[in-house]
């Protein structure tokens, strides 16, 4: 018997019972986000490139994934990321760097580093001195990673942020300190990428989303990687282009998930491909 005719079958109330029955199931699954996203419409003014905290299971497995790839205790990683969430400093400079901005309007006071916060304990982790940000926005990321280049330099690990942005007035927010390390280059990121000269140890890809742009930026960078240079992709949700190039170029591969806190993004992740 076919599965179709063993389907038909099924006496109708059957069918309409167990319907009830799975509705009834997948239901919380649905609502959650949903009444999530009621209180966002409301308490949130952010309109693109959201931000929101992680859950606290998905920070210990940000912390134990970068441990791995770092070959860093899981401890130390943890102390990082703690590091930033507790940098009241930087957190000071960002909401004054917004209430100051043409931008206030449309972004939040209530500072969540979301996955940049794995981003963050690769600088501390593997003290880079090159570290290229392709897209900065408001410079959101930017100060993420200036701000941990700060914290190297006071370990005599002196390191530059460099920013690409085809918007002129992206990056508002890396000003005073952490404008000392880092730098906002203005134009099309390949374009900006194609003069870089120095080795790059940590790239972060975040511009142009499309898979063809995303592609072509590591191409660009490919031989100007150091030895042990670690490319994280902010696409690889959306792409496969970062594991391709990492299996192109002997490297090994893995994505993180975000799991956002109170917030009804599912979340981006990071893509990571490392020697
Ligand atoms: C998702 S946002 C970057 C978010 C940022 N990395 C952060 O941590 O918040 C993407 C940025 O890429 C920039 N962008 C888009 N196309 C670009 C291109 N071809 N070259 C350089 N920047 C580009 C946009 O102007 C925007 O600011």
């Amino acid at each position: 018997m076919s599965l179709k005719s063993k389907i038909i079958k099924v006496p109708i109330i059957g069918r309409i019972i167990l319907i009830f029955y799975r509705f009834k199931n997948a239901l919380p699954y649905s609502i959650e986000p949903f009444s999530q996203m009621l209180k966002w419409l409301i308490k949130s003014k952010e309109t693109t490139n959201f931000t929101y905290d992680l859950t606290p299971m998905n920070k210990k497995y940000l912390a134990s994934t970068v441990a791995v790839i770092t070959k860093k205790p899981v401890l130390l990683i943890e102390k990082f990321i703690s590091e930033l969430n507790n940098d009241t400093e930087l957190k000071k400079h960002i909401i004054s760097g917004i209430l100051h901005s043409e931008e206030k309007h449309k972004a939040d006071l209530k500072i969540y580093f979301g996955r940049r916060l794995g981003w963050y304990a690769f600088v501390r982790a593997t003290k880079p001195k090159i570290v290229i940000e392709t897209g900065v926005d408001k410079g959101l990321g930017s100060c993420v990673l200036s701000a941990a280049l700060i914290k190297n330099a006071e370990e005599g690990f002196s390191g530059k942020y460099f920013g690409t942005d085809i918007n002129p007035k992206a990056g508002y927010l890396l000003t005073g300190k952490y404008a000392e390390v880092g730098k906002i280059l203005y134009g099309d990121s390949i374009e900006s990428l194609k003069k870089i000269s120095e080795k790059i140890d940590l790239f972060i890809n975040d511009s142009d989303h499309s898979a063809d742009y995303e592609a072509e930026e590591y191409r660009i960078i490919k031989d100007k990687l150091s030895d042990n240079a670690i490319v994280l992709g902010d696409n690889s949700h959306c792409t496969d282009k970062l594991f391709d190039f990492s299996i192109s170029n002997n490297m090994n591969f893995i994505f993180f998930k975000e799991e956002p806190f109170n917030h009804w993004s599912v979340g981006a992740g990071i893509g990571i491909a490392w020697k």
